[in-house]
Order: structure tokens, then C-alpha cells, then sequence
């Protein structure tokens, strides 16, 4: 059983989906590891590093595809263009996992399905308290909170502390943070550090009691967000009179901050307009606004997805790959998770594609040729599924070698009822 992790392909993408210091517990567990030369590199792990702990370093990337597993940060639906000369690489019966964005691009989840290739989503893992360790969104979002904030107070013409000094007395950044998910929580941390005054909003009541613990102050909003949460854990899209409701409530606390971090975002929907472009104006110049939801429409009328925009002399920033500017750290965490995927998944030095287990039915999105996954079906406009039977849920759950014969259709994947009672607080 071999694994091996190709080079990252997309521009700037500067992590790599395993670190030198996992490598032990994979082979302890059966599995070979190869490593493309130099993959780690741009995170701060050298070829040697790699070697000193049992990995072989090949220098073929085709080789690379050719193993049992390929782990990916950045697969096919989340590196669309450079992506592309991977999937001649892919084989029938070959297992790839990596982030893959299956419900932003799920034409790319299909395009992998049809190599026969199969591809398990990390986006997908559930949010239950056993995939907790598995959680690349959570762990990457945590990254990126931080980097945001940095990016702010490097921007800001303003120091964030409170300072009385003999030169006098300098208030403290007033900032705002919105959407207080995993992201938001970590930008509240990191701009309470440095010594700011930080409030936060978000749709979910749940919050509340998560910022106050990091010393924020939650805004209250006059909104009804009874409906506001799913089973997940995630937030729900609500209609077009909340949105704009909430806009208007929002811009006076925008105006009253130097610094604005949005994050608020509904998975696989285009992220909810927040800030006005009148709510920037009533801004004081120099202010700064990091839309961490560019990638998906972004939740500031003026943001653009990877560009530093300045209008009505508020800097507007709309990073699309924070986790990468923090390669070395954003990669030890993605390893982590990577690795506690890959010893959920082989058992005893062979794939086990337990389709009863609810982390690995949820995060395969393509096997046996065909896109599995509901959700991603839905968004293809594709029937859905038939249920698995007994009997080929039983072929399923054999353990597979990668070149055994592939088994009937499986159980089409759906969040399971019970996730919601698993989910963590
Ligand atoms: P996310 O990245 O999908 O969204 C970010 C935040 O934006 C969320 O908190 C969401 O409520 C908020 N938001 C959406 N629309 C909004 C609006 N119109 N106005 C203001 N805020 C809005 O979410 P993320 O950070 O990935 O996770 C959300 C929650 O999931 C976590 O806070 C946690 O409760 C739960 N979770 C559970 C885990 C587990 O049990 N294993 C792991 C990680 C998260």
C-alpha cells in the first residue's frame, strides 16, 4: 500500500498535504510513503527531511499517481487550471484525496470520476465529534483568521493597543468582526492580542457565548435567526428581506470600525452582500475591510477576489488563499488531518472503503466512475443514485486493493441523520 504527495500545482499554493513528521505513524501502519521532490520545500521541508523519517522521494510525477493513494492539499475542483494536467495521471481504481471544492466546481468531481479514479472530498469530512481531527476546514480557517487580521494591522494606519505615552494617548482599534465560525473566532483572538477592541456578529445565536469568551462583545442585531443554523453546525441561507435587513442594521457598526473582517459564508452558496458600498463610504478613511468570502462572491459590495481594492479611502483586501501565506504551520495542521483520514481508511495495510462508516460515505464524492455524492449529483442536475443493496454494500465494504475489481454502485452518500446529535458544541 503506497501513498505519495505530487507537488502542489496551484499558483502560490505553498502547502503540502504531508509533513515529515507523520511519515512514522503511516508506515508503522503499513503504508509506504513517496514523496514528489520537493513538494515540501515552499512550507519548510527539504527532500532529506522527508527521507530521514522512511519516505522515498521520486522525481516522476506520473510515478507519484500511479500509488494506491495520492494526497493532495489542492485536487482537481480547487486547482482548475494547472489541475488539469493531473487527470491524465489518474487511474481507474486510484484513490485520490485532497480539497476539491465538489460543490463550487462539481463539473471537475465528475470530470475526476470519469479516470475511474476514486476521490474523497476533505470539505466533506462531517463535523462530528471522530472527524474532529480530520477537519482541514476548521484547521485552515483557524490559519486564516489570524492572517487576516495580521493583514489588517499591516494595512491600518493605526497601531491596535491602547497607549498612553508621554506623546500622548492613542485609542485602540475599534474592530468588527462578522461571521463568528471558525475563522471568525481566530480573528477575534488575534486582534484581542493585539490589543484591539473587537465586537462580532453572527447569524447563529450559538455564537454569542464563543466571542464573549475571547473577550469580543457580540453585536446584537434586532434580526429573527431562529431558522439560522442546520444540522451541521453551519449556517443557513436566509431570503433577501433578512439579507437586507441586516445590511442596514450592520453599516452603523461598520462605520463606528477601523477594521471589518468578514467571514460569513453558507457552504456551496454564494456568500450573503453585507457591506454596502454606501456602508464603505460611511467608513473613515483608512480603514481597512478583509472579505475573507471572496471566493465565493465575497461579503463586501467592493471586494474582488485576490486584489487590494482602495474606494472611498477604505483599503479593501480579498485574499482567496490565506492558509498558503502560512505555509509551514497551515501544512502541519492539513497533515494532521490528512494522516488521521488515511489511518481511518486503511486498516491493516489495505483500503477499507467502509461506506457504513459516515467519514468516508460523506467525503467520497467520485467512484467506480461515476460522481456518488448526492449533493454534488443534485448540483449536475444527475438522478440520484439508487440505494445500494444489501449485497453490494457488503462488496463495498470488502477491503479493496487498488487494482481489484471495483464493486456495483454504491450507497449514495447523504449527511447521515445521526450527525447532527454527534456534532460537537
Ligand atoms: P463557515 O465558514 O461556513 O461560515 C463562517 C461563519 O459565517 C459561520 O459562523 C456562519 O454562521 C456565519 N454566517 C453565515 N451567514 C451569515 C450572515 N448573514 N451574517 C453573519 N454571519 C453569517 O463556518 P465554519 O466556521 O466552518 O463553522 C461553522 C460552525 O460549525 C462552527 O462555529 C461550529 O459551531 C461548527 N463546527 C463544528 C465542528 C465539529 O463539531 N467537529 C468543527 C468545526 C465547526
Amino acid at each position: 500500500m503506497k501513498v505519495a504527495v505530487p507537488k502542489e500545482t496551484f499558483p502560490g499554493e505553498d502547502r503540502v498535504a504531508l509533513i515529515p513528521a507523520n511519515v512514522p505513524q503511516l508506515v508503522k501502519a503499513g503504508i509506504d510513503v513517496q514523496i514528489e521532490s520537493g513538494a515540501g520545500v515552499a512550507a519548510g521541508f527539504s527532500d532529506a527531511m522527508y527521507q530521514d523519517k522512511g519516505a522515498t522521494i521520486c522525481t516522476d510525477r506520473g510515478e507519484i499517481f500511479a500509488a494506491d493513494i495520492v494526497a493532495q492539499v489542492r485536487s482537481l475542483g480547487a486547482n482548475l487550471e494547472a489541475g488539469r494536467d493531473d487527470v491524465a495521471r489518474m487511474k481507474t481504481g486510484g484513490i485520490i484525496l485532497g480539497t476539491c471544492d465538489p460543490l463550487g466546481e462539481p463539473a471537475a468531481i465528475k470530470d475526476v470520476a470519469e479516470t475511474g479514479a476514486s476521490l474523497f472530498s476533505l470539505e466533506m469530512i462531517p463535523r462530528i465529534t471522530r472527524a474532529q481531527s480530520m477537519d482541514v476546514l476548521s484547521s485552515m480557517a483557524t490559519v486564516a483568521g489570524y492572517r487576516a487580521v495580521l493583514l489588517a494591522a499591516v494595512e491600518l494606519p493605526k497601531l491596535f493597543p491602547m497607549l498612553m505615552t508621554a506623546a500622548g494617548t492613542l485609542k485602540a482599534t475599534r474592530v468588527f468582526v462578522i461571521g463568528a465560525g471558525v475563522a471568525g473566532l481566530q480573528a477575534i483572538a488575534t486582534a484581542k492580542r493585539l490589543g484591539g477592541v473587537v465586537r462580532a456578529y453572527d447569524v447563529r445565536p450559538a455564537c454569542r457565548e464563543q466571542v464573549e469568551s475571547l473577550g469580543g462583545k457580540f453585536v446584537e442585531l434586532k434580526l429573527e435567526t431562529e431558522q439560522s443554523e442546520d444540522k451541521g453546525g453551519y449556517a443557513k441561507a436566509m431570503d433577501d428581506a433578512f439579507y437586507a435587513k441586516q445590511r442596514e442594521l450592520m453599516a452603523e457598526v461598520v462605520a463606528e470600525s477601523d477594521v471589518v473582517i468578514t467571514t460569513a459564508a453558507i457552504p456551496g452558496k454564494t456568500s450573503p452582500l453585507l457591506i454596502t458600498a454606501e456602508a464603505v463610504a460611511g467608513m473613515a478613511a483608512g480603514s481597512v475591510i478583509v472579505d475573507m468570502a471572496t471566493e465565493r462572491g465575497g461579503n463586501c459590495a467592493l471586494s474582488q477576489a485576490g486584489q487590494r481594492v482602495v474606494e472611498h479611502g477604505v483599503v479593501i483586501l480579498g485574499p482567496t488563499n490565506l492558509p498558503a501565506e502560512i505555509p509551514h504551520h497551515a501544512s502541519q495542521m492539513f497533515s494532521s488531518n490528512v494522516t488521521k483520514f488515511l489511518l481511518n481508511l486503511v486498516q491493516e495495510g489495505a483500503v477499507k472503503m467502509n461506506l457504513e462508516d459516515e467519514i468516508i460515505r460523506d467525503t467520497l464524492v467520485a467512484h467506480q466512475g461515476q460522481v456518488v455524492h448526492g449533493r454534488i449529483r443534485e448540483a449536475l442536475g444527475l438522478e440520484p443514485l439508487a440505494a445500494a443493496t444489501a449485497e453490494q454494500a457488503e462488496q463495498a465494504e470488502a477491503s479493496i486493493d487498488a487494482d481489484s475489481k471495483p464493486v456495483e454502485s454504491p450507497a449514495e452518500n447523504e449527511s447521515s441523520p445521526d450527525a447532527a446529535k454527534e456534532k460537537s458544541e
